[in-house]
């Protein structure tokens, strides 16, 4: 199987590369990545010599780029590319409706002219906006806080339209947060981390009582595979491990682990629009066969320790050295 991954050099797309990679010999992974500040091909320089992984640098808002890389060849396209950061998103949204809409459609334009096999957009679960008690399940309406989420929403929207209207064999997934090695340390998890590994202090928006369900990258890339195996077209399907957490708790464990105390937590002004809570009905994935295997205390422990051996890794996207590097390998690429 010829797999395009999108947003390969991602966090998420390249821990699913890697994993892909590990476990399936037999697929053929290209990574198609436009290399935005987000993309870091550093993730996947073990991949670099494996005769099944190859890398195409481009934009999926840009036909051209799009219909080059599928026109040598595919069978499925996941579709991981996307501005994902809510906090970038209320300062300068533009660059989210560019690539999370308009780079959705063009990837189902050249999906319907190139008749691709199947198709996988990963999104998220910020589409169905907050909710107090309860589940959202995969019929529940999309309800969008952030210029983020209204993007993510407008993309997955098309990939329904384009299933029920062409009839094309596209999957939508909705996922909770995820954490693990490699995610960009603009986010709770890794910013709090880092910082705290620098002797930093960490922002709390509000009281920290929000609260968000986790996953760790292995486990979303177990479920990303047994959609591959089991999905079909038209299928959508939440991702969720029920493992919930107000942001205060993720802040205190962190600390508790890294043997910090609260002096450390820097109470800031509230995120506007912030949504309160998340949390997913995962009925329908988990009657596939799937559900998670880590508990969020060993992932978080894994993640925390992930972050402790990789100093150079985050020190680098910290410092801005690393955008340098990037630049001068793949210039002409
Ligand atoms: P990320 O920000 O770490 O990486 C995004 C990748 O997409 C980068 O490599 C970037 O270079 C690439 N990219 C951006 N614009 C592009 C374009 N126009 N063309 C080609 N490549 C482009 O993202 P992530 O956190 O790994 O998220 C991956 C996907 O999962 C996204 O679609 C996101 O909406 C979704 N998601 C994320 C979370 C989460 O907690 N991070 C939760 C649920 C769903
Ligand atoms: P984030 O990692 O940005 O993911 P998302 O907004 O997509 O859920 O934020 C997770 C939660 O942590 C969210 O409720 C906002 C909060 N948060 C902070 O309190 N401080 C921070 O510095 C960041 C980045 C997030």
């Amino acid at each position: 199987m010829k797999i395009i991954v999108t947003g390969g050099a991602g966090f998420m797309g390249s821990n699913f590369i890697k994993y892909a990679l590990k476990n399936h010999p037999d697929w053929q992974v290209v990574n198609f990545d436009k290399l935005t500040y987000a993309g870091n091909p550093e993730n996947l320089k073990e991949a670099e010599s494996n005769p099944n992984y190859k890398f195409i640098k481009g934009d999926i808002a840009k036909a051209t780029d799009v219909e080059q890389a599928i026109g040598e060849g595919v069978d499925t396209i996941i579709n991981y590319a996307a501005e994902t950061h809510v906090d970038r998103s209320i300062l300068d949204p533009e660059a989210f409706i560019r690539t999370d809409v308009l780079g959705t459609y063009t990837l189902l334009e050249a999906v319907k002219k190139f008749k691709v096999a199947q198709y996988i957009q990963i999104s998220t679960d910020e589409v169905y906006g907050s909710i107090e008690e309860g589940y959202f399940d995969e019929e529940s309406p999309f309800e969008p806080s952030s210029p983020y989420a209204a993007s993510k929403a407008g993309g997955d929207h098309l990939c329904r339209a384009y299933f029920k209207t062409y009839n094309l064999p596209v999957v939508v997934t909705h996922s909770c947060n995820f954490y693990g090695p490699n995610q960009y340390p603009e986010k709770l998890i890794p910013l709090f981390i880092t910082n705290l590994l620098e002797n930093k202090k960490i922002p709390v928006y509000g009281r920290g009582d929000q609260v968000r369900e986790w996953i760790y990258t292995k486990d979303h890339c177990r479920a990303i595979e047994m959609i591959l195996a089991k999905g079909k077209p038209g299928d959508v399907f939440n991702i969720g491990t029920g493992q919930e957490k107000q942001n205060i708790e993720v802040t205190k464990f962190i600390l508790a682990e890294l043997g910090l105390d609260e002096s450390m937590i820097e109470y800031v002004a509230d995120r506007p629009g912030h949504d309160a809570r998340y949390a997913l009905n995962c009925d329908r994935l988990k009657s596939l066969g799937w559900s998670p295997t880590l508990s969020w205390e060993e992932g978080m422990r894994r993640t925390i320790n992930w972050y402790k051996e990789n100093r150079e890794w985050w020190q680098k996207i910290k410092s801005g050295e690393y955008l340098e590097y990037y630049k001068k390998q793949y210039k002409n690429k």
